[in-house]
């Protein structure tokens, strides 16, 4: 099975995002020196410049060294070109279409860097670069070619032609070249929509079409590949006033949605364009998926669109019941919610961000500090990562594949056949740093801005080289790639930069601001929306016949995923190790073992007015997933000294608030124990419309059964610790009641106290807070049904004279029939 890698990136919704005044209140009296970890002004001024510094030096080498080619090497400082002798070398030509392609995509970072007269140098270059615009005999892969540079030539033109941007051309003679190099691509790439289908094929030669070109290459195609494109042909359209790239970008868009959407609200990944074929089932938030999400939510936010906000919360909603796990979404069957793959790509470190723009910043929290532990062990995001623990306790260093861990059983990796990092990689990619960037921007925690202060050492550091930024091609060994891909100045350094700058001229816009998956700023002025909506045309016969065919062969079409498997599953653990439940284990707080306070370097005064993190202070589970994960975060030797962010000494020590002002209160009082309660879930999948009521507490409730659901039941003893972390006692199973109003058969055990009780700890996704309740209609769950299949479920249920709920007649403890 071959799974194209597309890489994936977000962006945020910045003027909604609460903003606070700066920090630390004590350094303003001493603007022009800082203390290291107080992350005053002058001090994040102070890096925000190390970063434009290092921005400059890797584009400076681009152009001395790389350009007129698409990327320059960093360690031999030569060009790195598109493989011209051997045109099925795919990974590298997909991207590098000899268009200079670092020239084009860092354009958009000098804007936001506010450099006008070297944005107008560089718009210069790129018009005597392309006098014959992109004719040029190059097969590229359009979704790349869509994001970095059709991506970058609109949001550069935005720059250049918005009055209100400091880096705006209008008093330079702008004309525009930059739309026109933008249309010029757009036409050169929209012939892939030219389908019966309506659904793109991947690759197109920019000058010939589809000449020369074999059916191999173009049978296959991804979700994000083919629905992605929609964002910045939405914005061409907007721009020319010419319907057709949004129209037909959109319709493949839509149809993808409704046509491949299965039960389980998901869309499989991979699949061909022609004849429908799927390739693979397999459905996460990373490679091959993730800017489906993305630009759902994006789309609706940039074009104001109502339809895409649908797609996008019932797309969260799927993704929050099928695949959601504690400290990441995994990879699951778009037919079922079984975990089909074992690991996690960098490229899902997007999602926190987004889920930031969506809102949810509770979980995006919980989320991204996965990502900050792969870097605290990795010094880096990998390719891949496998989450499953090995079957044996052994750890082999294999030089070339990773850590080797010896399974009993051979291939139980999934493609990644037992190996902690089956792509061992990291290639600098933003997706970690960009969801840090949003979540500061949210919480404005100094805990996100360490993080930033840390990859900053580690660019200056660990990834600069003679030419440019080196990625390095395995975290394991250290060894390096001689290449710096366009994303490290496009966006990599621009989130980093994007970080330090609060005042950055972003936040101050007024417009629905995003960024692109490629990190290029979009938005559109209501008088652009005016224009378009008054003047749009759609003239081109060629694609408005093809629409008009697609969207006549498309309504006969039925969607063939819907139908339902099994109306009821109990799954005591699925797959080993696949479920992010815990295993018993013995009593252990989950805590740093040498974690102890010492005193702040402030001294005393400060104690009190300091601020804090609050993460760092209050959060309980900031420790557990090195423990959770001890057997797949581990430290190569070249990083023995690398110290964990969160814990690196003077920011810890500052940030971290003392507890009760005793300053030899332990930190290990706010780390939780870990569970040893075991827990299972349980899968509804019965017809009926879906409903899920929240209230502010936290309680929930639901009507009835009758719908899609996923329920994580814990299953508690006397003596266990909880999910809470608190030690059940035996007060709920004396008063635990089990006389079942509706099945006579749990009388036989009246007299006695239960050992086993239940508590429903996640409904679709949604943790249930210490003390909240689920509430279920009583006459809908109990109402007799023809259903025979129906009724072998309900038959399970009871309840009790308290109203609990009884399953098998066990009480839950904390879901209620009213
Ligand atoms: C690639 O670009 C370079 C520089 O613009 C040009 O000299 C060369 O002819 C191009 N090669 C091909 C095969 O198009
Ligand atoms: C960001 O923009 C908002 C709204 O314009 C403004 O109130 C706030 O002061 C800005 N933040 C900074 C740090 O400049
Ligand atoms: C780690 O630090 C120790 C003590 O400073 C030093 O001797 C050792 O060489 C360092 N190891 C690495 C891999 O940098
Ligand atoms: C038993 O646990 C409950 C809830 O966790 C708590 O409120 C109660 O104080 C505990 N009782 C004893 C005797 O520890």
């Amino acid at each position: 099975m071959h799974l194209q890698i597309y890489r994936h990136i977000t962006a945020a919704l910045l003027a909604t995002l609460p903003i606070i005044a700066t920090i630390v209140p004590l350094i303003s009296c001493r603007p022009t020196s800082y203390d290291a970890f107080s992350f005053t002004r002058s001090e994040l001024n102070t890096y925000k410049e190390e970063v434009r510094d290092l921005f400059q030096f890797g584009l400076s080498k681009y152009l001395e060294v790389g350009y007129p080619y698409d990327e320059v090497r960093p360690i031999s400082c030569e060009p790195k070109t598109r493989n011209f002798n051997d045109l099925t070398d795919l990974p590298t030509n997909d991207v590098l279409g000899n268009f200079t392609a670092t020239l084009i995509d860092s354009l958009t970072t000098v804007a936001v860097m506010g450099d006008k007269n070297q944005f107008y140098n560089l718009v210069e270059l790129v018009r005597v670069t392309f006098p014959n615009k992109f004719e040029i005999d190059a097969t590229v892969q359009v979704f790349e070619t869509t994001i970095r540079i059709l991506g970058s030539l609109i949001s550069s033109h935005l720059y250049a032609t918005d009055a209100r941007k400091s880096c705006n051309l209008l008093d330079m003679g702008y004309d525009g070249i930059l739309l026109d190099l933008a249309k010029d691509i757009g036409e050169r790439l929209l012939p892939v929509y030219l389908t019966e289908s309506g659904l793109p094929v991947s690759r197109i030669n920019l000058k010939a079409g589809f000449e020369r070109y074999s059916r191999l290459q173009m049978n296959e195609n991804n979700l994000a590949g083919m629905a992605t494109p929609m964002l910045e042909f939405g914005m061409l359209s907007l721009l020319t006033g010419d319907r057709k790239y949004m129209e037909v970008t959109r319709f493949t868009f839509d149809r993808l949605w409704k046509q491949f959407r299965a039960r389980t609200g998901l869309l499989p990944v991979s699949l061909d364009p022609h004849d429908f074929t799927i390739y693979s089932f397999a459905t996460g938030v990373g490679a091959s998926a993730d800017s489906f999400y993305e630009y759902a939510l994006k789309g609706a936010i940039l074009f104001d669109d109502e339809e895409l906000m649908n797609i996008w919360e019932e797309s969260y909603k799927s993704l929050n019941a099928n695949s959601k796990l504690d400290w990441f979404y995994g990879n699951v069957n778009t037919m079922g919610v079984n975990q089909v793959l074992p690991w996690i790509d960098s490229l899902s470190a997007f999602f926190p961000g987004l889920q930031v723009l969506a809102g949810d910043v509770d979980d995006s929290m919980m989320k991204h500090l996965l990502f900050l532990k792969q870097w605290d062990y990795f010094g880096g995001i990998p390719e891949r990562w496998e989450f499953e623990k090995p079957m044996v306790n052994i750890v082999n260093r294999d030089v070339r594949g990773g850590f080797r861990k010896e399974t009993k059983e051979q291939g139980s990796g999934g493609g990644g056949g037992g190996v902690v990092l089956p792509l061992p990689w990291y290639p600098l990619r933003p997706e970690f740093i960009e969801s840090t960037y949003y979540l500061y921007r949210a919480t404005k925690d100094p805990f996100y801005l360490n993080i930033g202060y840390r990859i900053l050492q580690d660019f200056k550091y660990r990834f600069k080289f003679s030419c440019g930024f080196a990625g390095i091609e395995n975290l394991l060994t250290d060894q390096r790639q001689d290449r710096m891909e366009t994303f490290v100045l496009s966006e990599t350094l621009k989130y980093l930069y994007l970080l330090f700058d609060e005042d950055n001229e972003i936040n101050h816009s007024r417009d629905n601001v995003i960024f692109s998956t490629e990190a290029h700023p979009m938005w559109v002025t209501p008088q652009m929306r005016h224009d378009y909506e008054k003047n749009g045309f759609f003239n081109d016969d060629k694609y408005c016949r093809n629409l008009q065919k697609c969207k006549k062969s498309f309504e006969t079409i039925v969607n063939p995923f819907k139908s339902r498997n099994e109306i009821m599953r109990q799954t005591p653990r699925a797959a080993a190790g696949s479920i992010d439940i815990w295993p018993k284990l013995e009593n252990k707080r989950i805590c740093p073992v040498k974690f102890v306070w010492s005193d702040n370097k402030f001294g005393e005064q400060n104690d009190i007015s300091l601020p804090y993190s609050d993460i760092l202070t209050n959060y309980n589970r900031l420790f557990e997933i090195d423990y959770r994960y001890s057997d797949v975060l581990i430290k190569p030797p070249h990083l023995i000294n690398y110290t964990s962010i969160e814990l690196e000494s003077g920011f810890y020590e500052i940030w971290a608030k003392k507890n009760n002002g005793d300053n030899n209160a332990n930190m290990k009082n706010i780390c939780k124990p870990k569970p040893t309660s075991e827990s299972f879930e349980i899968l509804f999948d019965i017809d009926g419309p879906y409903d899920f009521f929240k209230f502010e507490n936290g309680d929930v409730h639901c009507n009835s059964l009758k719908t899609r659901r996923k329920w994580r039941v814990e299953k508690i003893h006397v003596g266990d610790y909880d999910v809470f972390g608190r030690i059940v006692n035996s007060t709920q199973f004396v008063n635990a009641n089990r006389q079942d109003l509706t099945d006579k058969m749990c009388d036989q055990y009246l007299s006695r106290c239960p050992s086993t009780l239940y508590r429903l700890s996640v409904i679709d996704g949604y943790s249930i807070p210490e003390g909240g309740r689920v509430t279920i209609d009583r006459s809908q769950l109990m109402a007799a049904n023809n259903d025979p299949e129906l009724r072998n479920v309900y038959a399970q249920f009871g309840y009790n004279t308290d109203n609990q709920l009884l399953l098998h007649c066990i009480p839950f403890t904390n879901v209620y029939l009213i």
